[in-house]
């Protein structure tokens, strides 16, 4: 393939390990576990995995409290291990992105605790320390501030109070955090995810954030202290520095409340590669009443493709992750798969690089949970307004096996129920499976270059309907999508259309139920 960019053209495949697959019997997936599926991901056409985290954990976050930054927790293994996982996965041509947590650790991290020790300890001024709390609030429900009996002040925690922020203005802890990329680059890895990337910073008065309208107390201000400082930028510089020191490394932003403006500026050549903005995870109080319709969807992309293209920046697409309700629990109904179709084509024929969560390709539901089964933090304190994210993190459904075959042990968190009919080996055997779409779609990607690189140009539907067409000089693609159940006609720019893929019966301009069409312009 002429000019391919890894992390530009492929696709980005997100494994949450302790969902993977389990190699040792223990309820929980592991490193070797996901090398044991490694060809699956090669037969599925990806090229890159992003792996939540496995660094030592106290769990109070599911992995996001880190207790060593650089080391394997022994329940997904050992460094060896990793070694193993990045040479394997290498060997297959997959790259290998690792999610860093930078701006907390865990309470148990080893500079957490000499910190809190004393008030003179050399690694005091590492966390944020105050006689007196601002009025900032957890994310996750709470003050941001937990008080210390040890040496009698509070700390600053932006997550749980087991996750306090660390003090990114010292400037040995720019240090020992540029340590970590680098410890992980010499291994091998190909690149990073940076958890809350700009919430590094704080003011350095640390003032009170100005009140607005919201539901709970952290929606109730506006973040204009916490979040988004100026220091940022010349932190990104330095890092890009380093990460540009290596070949082809890339580092894409969890940006915290993102919006596309927000995202782009944060991306450049001396900054990040790119940066996540969840145009199309978006769900709100309206969202009964103004659910995923093709209107809202192209909204969505015409308001990206204006901020990027103007800014230059490469978008990145996401519509589930371990954070989000599963694209089909959010927009399909029982187990029809016509809207996970829909949600794939656009993940991987918009422009950008799609960041597919595991389970997306045989459309996995969420999980339910009873409220004492739920693990999750924020799940714990706001049911049931909010019943956490353990339903999107539940084990991936490989077979019919007792254990969906990702475990030969009763798995962390319950299987889906309908993994006994929605798993893997069900899909792969079924040619009109979501999984076998998903397939064609990326291979598709593989051959046609301006489904990766070409333009974006929208074109008009009836009511119902969205197409829009991917151009380069040379080639133009046409996706045809009827979100509805009536046949519609759609005005077919002039040339002779060849149809590359359907989901159903129609032909050329001409889209029966839910039919996905994917046309080249011979
Ligand atoms: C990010 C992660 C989320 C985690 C939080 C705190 O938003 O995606 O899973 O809980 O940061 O680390």
């Amino acid at each position: 393939m002429e000019n391919f960019l890894w992390w530009r053209d492929g696709v980005i495949y997100q494994i949450y390990p302790r969902s993977f697959a389990d190699s040792n019997g223990d309820g929980l997936g592991d490193l070797a576990g996901i090398i044991s599926r490694l060809d699956y991901l090669v037969n599925l056409g990806i090229d890159a995995i992003w792996l939540s985290p496995f660094f030592p954990t106290p769990d109070k976050d599911f992995g996001y409290d880190i207790s060593d930054h650089v080391d394997v927790d022994p329940r997904f293994g050992s460094l060896a291990d990793f070694d193993r996982l990045v040479a394997e996965a290498h060997r297959r041509g997959i790259r290998v992105i690792l999610d860093l947590v930078l701006n907390h650790t865990s309470d148990q991290h080893s500079w957490f605790k000499e910190s809190r020790s004393s008030r003179d300890n050399p690694k005091r001024d590492w966390y944020i320390w105050r006689d007196k709390p601002n009025n900032w609030q957890a994310c996750f429900g709470g003050q941001a501030w937990e008080y210390d009996p040890v040496t009698g002040q509070y700390y600053l925690h932006l997550f749980t109070k087991e996750q306090p922020d660390v003090n990114w203005r010292n400037p040995e802890v720019r240090k020992a955090q540029l340590a970590v990329f680098h410890f992980w680059m010499e291994r091998g890895v190909d690149g990073f995810r940076l958890d809350v990337f700009n919430a590094y910073f704080k003011h350095p008065d640390l003032p009170d954030n100005p009140p607005k309208f919201g539901l709970r107390s952290f929606d109730r201000q506006r973040h204009i202290h916490d979040i988004d400082q100026p220091e940022m930028l010349p932190f990104l510089n330095e890092m890009r520095l380093l990460l540009d020191s290596f070949p082809e490394r890339y580092v894409v932003g969890e940006t915290y409340f993102a919006t596309p403006q927000k995202t782009v500026s944060y991306c450049g050549p001396e900054k990040l590669h790119a940066a996540f903005s969840f145009d199309f995870t978006f769900m709100d109080l309206f969202f009964p009443i103004f659910p995923w319709n093709p209107g809202w969807v192209m909204k969505q992309i015409v308001k990206r493709e204006e901020t990027f293209n103007a800014a230059g920046i490469w978008p990145t697409t996401v519509m589930s992750n371990h954070d989000l309700p599963r694209t089909a629990s959010r927009y399909a109904r029982g187990e029809n798969d016509v809207q996970s179709f829909l949600g794939m084509t656009l993940l991987l024929t918009m422009r950008g690089t799609p960041f597919m969560y595991y389970g997306e390709e045989i459309g996995m539901r969420d999980i339910r949970l009873r409220r004492g089964a739920i693990l999750d933090p924020p799940g714990k304190k706001y049911w049931p307004l909010y019943k956490g994210r353990d339903g999107c993190r539940a084990p991936m459904q490989w077979d019919d096996s007792t254990f969906g075959g990702f475990s030969a042990a009763k798995p962390w968190l319950p299987m889906h129920p309908d993994f006994i009919r929605r798993n893997v080996t069900a899909q792969q055997a079924d040619p009109d499976s979501l999984f076998n779409f998903t397939k064609t779609v990326l291979a598709l990607r593989k051959e046609i270059p301006a489904l990766r690189g070409g333009a974006f140009i929208p074109l008009e539907t009836p009511l119902g309907g969205l197409a829009y067409l991917r151009q380069t000089e040379r080639q133009s693609v046409l996706m045809a999508l009827n979100f509805g159940q009536r046949n519609m006609q759609y005005s077919l720019p002039g040339g002779n259309w060849r149809v590359a893929l359907t989901t159903a019966k129609g032909s050329p301009g001409k889209l029966t139920a839910h039919e996905i069409q994917i046309l080249i312009l011979d």
